[in-house]
């Protein structure tokens, strides 16, 4: 099988992946799925020059599930790494080389291709995915301070995730310049993913009597406006060291 896509870039680097981690091993839906995977195999693609984030992710999936298996799969042969800590890797692409994940992660691969390959690549890793299974694929800036990712099951895309060091922004809109590639050139008047920043970027500004009490504060407040004004944002359940946005697909769909 020949593996579907194009070599790109591979930058990479340690911790870049930490937020979408933290995020993944609380998500209900995905602790949910890797608990019940009658084979919990997660699929890293697209790891990059050196597999870094792929040890790392296995090692923050492991917390959900011990017995989780790692694959990391790259479409440039000269990238395949040596087998580590229990961790494998392969050559493959968006077929996902015949396997058939609980998980796929799929970080900064798609933002350097264009946005008409997308729903091809989306499709391809679905149905390869288990029927359960879950994908995130995402953009991040080099050091991982602005994130952005979808979360897609078998059937489509679930819900969108922003998330960011809460020191790095003056408005939650600077994130827009990492948002994935099925959104990034949407980011115009009239489109759903513009308006919604607008909205955020708005109730950021009248949320500014929290700032005494740091972004974190600042950025709770922020997200219980929205909440009151009908926008389905999650809340948070716990404190949360990110300040993170999740919102379902619908309301920022093209
Ligand atoms: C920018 S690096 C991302 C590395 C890592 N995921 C990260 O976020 O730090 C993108 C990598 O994806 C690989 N890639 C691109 N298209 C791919 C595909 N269809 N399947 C597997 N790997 C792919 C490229 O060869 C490159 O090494």
């Amino acid at each position: 099988m020949r593996p579907y896509g194009t070599i790109t870039r591979g930058t990479t680097g340690v911790n870049r992946l930490r937020r979408s981690d933290r995020w993944l091993i609380h998500h209900p839906r995905v602790r949910k799925t890797l608990e019940f995977a009658a084979d919990p195999l997660v699929v890293d693609l697209g790891y990059g020059a050196h597999p870094v984030t792929t040890f790392e992710l296995a090692h923050r999936l492991r917390r959900v599930r011990r017995d989780v298996r790692v694959v990391g799969l790259e479409i440039d042969p000269e990238r395949l790494a040596p087998p580590r800590n229990g961790v494998t890797f392969g050559l493959g692409g968006f077929e996902l080389a015949g396997l058939r994940p609980t998980l796929v992660r799929a970080f900064n691969v798609l933002r350097q291709y264009p946005e008409s390959e997308v729903a091809a690549a989306w499709a391809a890793m679905q149905s390869a995915l288990h029927p359960d299974g879950l994908i995130i694929e995402g953009t991040c800036g080099e050091l991982g301070r602005h994130c952005s990712w979808i979360l897609l099951d078998k059937s489509g895309p679930v819900s969108l995730t922003l998330a960011w060091d809460p020191f790095s922004v003056e408005l939650p809109s600077d994130v827009a310049q990492r948002l994935p590639k099925a959104l990034i050139h949407r980011n115009v008047a009239g489109e759903a993913i513009h308006a919604l920043l607008a909205a955020v970027d708005r109730a950021w500004l009248a949320s500014a009597g929290h700032t005494a009490f740091g972004p974190r504060a600042r950025w709770r407040e922020t997200l219980t406006a929205l909440h009151a004004q009908g926008i389905p944002v999650d809340l948070p359940r716990r404190r949360i060291r990110d300040c993170v946005l999740t919102v379902p697909w619908e309301l920022v769909a093209p």
